[in-house]
């Protein structure tokens, strides 16, 4: 049932702020101000290496988690496609944690790849969004995301779930190896549970968003940009736009355009920017002005301060509620999938169905 809504797609939308907010309860202890797991007694103290595998936006959810798990847990993370993982003989220490990411926890390659881990001796972690799933039943430590059924082919929901469950994970792991500190926890906490807020904050931008669609519905090719974890959404945002409306996306790390992709610009290709003010911000807003410099159309994602900062000359800007850098890649989420579903609703093509595709891609 799509309820008020006129696709899944949107109805998934709208609901991260209540799904992440459950999902988040069986991984923080708000009261207490602790991080936990679902299995409380699962030690993590042991583990040196953390290898990621997955597909899609479930890799992209993964790309944001190694980030946190080496600056939170200083573990080393090992992330690959789930279908190139086992061809390239990958090296795994004996005991080392693997760790799966999948919303159906069905998909064939990381399955096989799951079973790959397991004869190399990994302990299997997963995170799926059906617990019944093959993955759920073959893990370890099972993660489960609590995003509910997710129908569009689109995944919306289950990423956002998935990097509250990633950042909650890298949290736990750092306890365990000594690398929070009890005031460090309790921040973390705080700044987690403030996500779903932000997140009803952003959604609010929907019909703003809505009405800049055109503008992008027009265009054969759009690049994103962004730095840190900004720039696995970066990916997500393209994969989904090129998913839904068929227009060709590239995400790329900011700092890469001057190393090619940059001679693509000219007024014809928007360039969607993600920056959150923070420490990267700075870095990010002068390869924007590079684009720019070279007559491209930008969209810059940012806060208010961001947008006041850097937004003039911009085609357009989308204005974020102001979080910390720990949850800019969960709330940052909501303004590139409105994006993306606007402008596949603005050319006319199966939001939830997009031809092609499959929910589940069982095949390797
Ligand atoms: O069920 P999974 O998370 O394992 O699926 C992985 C990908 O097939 C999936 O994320 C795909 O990329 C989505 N359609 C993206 O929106």
């Amino acid at each position: 049932d799509k309820g008020n809504h006129r696709h899944f797609m949107l109805k998934e939308i709208y609901e991260q702020p209540i799904v992440v907010a459950q999902t988040l309860k069986s991984y923080v202890r708000r009261l207490e101000e602790e991080v936990s797991l679902p299995i409380p007694d699962f030690d993590l103290s042991a583990i040196r290496r953390v290898t990621i595998v997955a597909c899609g936006t479930s890799f992209y959810a993964g790309m944001v988690g190694k980030y946190w798990f080496e600056q939170f847990a200083r573990v080393p993370v090992d992330l690959d496609v789930a279908s190139e993982f086992r061809y390239r003989a990958p090296v795994m220490e004996e005991g080392g944690l693997a760790l799966f990411i999948s919303q159906s926890g069905e998909t064939a390659d990381t399955l096989a790849a799951l079973r790959h881990a397991r004869s190399e001796g990994q302990k299997i972690a997963v995170v799926v969004n059906v617990p019944t799933s093959t993955m759920a039943r073959e893990a370890d430590l099972l993660l489960p995301t609590h995003a509910g059924p997710e129908i569009g082919v689109a995944s919306t929901k289950a990423f956002t779930c998935q990097l509250a469950v990633l950042a909650a994970l890298a949290a736990n792991l750092a306890r365990a190896k000594g690398r929070l500190d009890r005031r460090e926890e309790k921040e973390i906490v705080r700044h987690l549970s403030e996500a779903p807020a932000a997140i009803n904050g952003a959604l609010a931008y929907d019909s703003a968003i809505e009405a800049m669609s055109g503008a992008i519905a027009v265009a054969r090719d759009v690049l994103y940009l962004g730095r840190g974890t900004d720039y696995p959404l970066a990916l997500e945002g393209a994969l989904k736009l090129k998913e839904i409306s068929y227009i060709h996306a590239e995400g790329y790390a900011a700092g890469e355009m001057k190393h090619g992709p940059i001679a693509l610009i000219d007024d014809k290709v928007p360039v969607i920017v993600i920056a959150p003010t923070g420490p990267l911000f700075e870095k990010t807003v002068s390869n924007m002005q590079e684009v720019q410099a070279r007559g491209g159309k930008v969209v810059l994602i940012s806060d208010y301060d961001g947008i006041q900062a850097a937004g003039e000359g911009c085609m357009a800007t989308i204005t974020m509620p102001k979080v910390h850098p720990l949850i800019a890649p969960i709330v940052y989420a909501i303004p590139v999938q409105l994006l993306a579903y606007h402008v596949a609703v603005a050319k006319g093509t199966d939001v939830d169905q997009p031809r092609n595709l499959a929910k589940s891609v069982t095949v390797e």
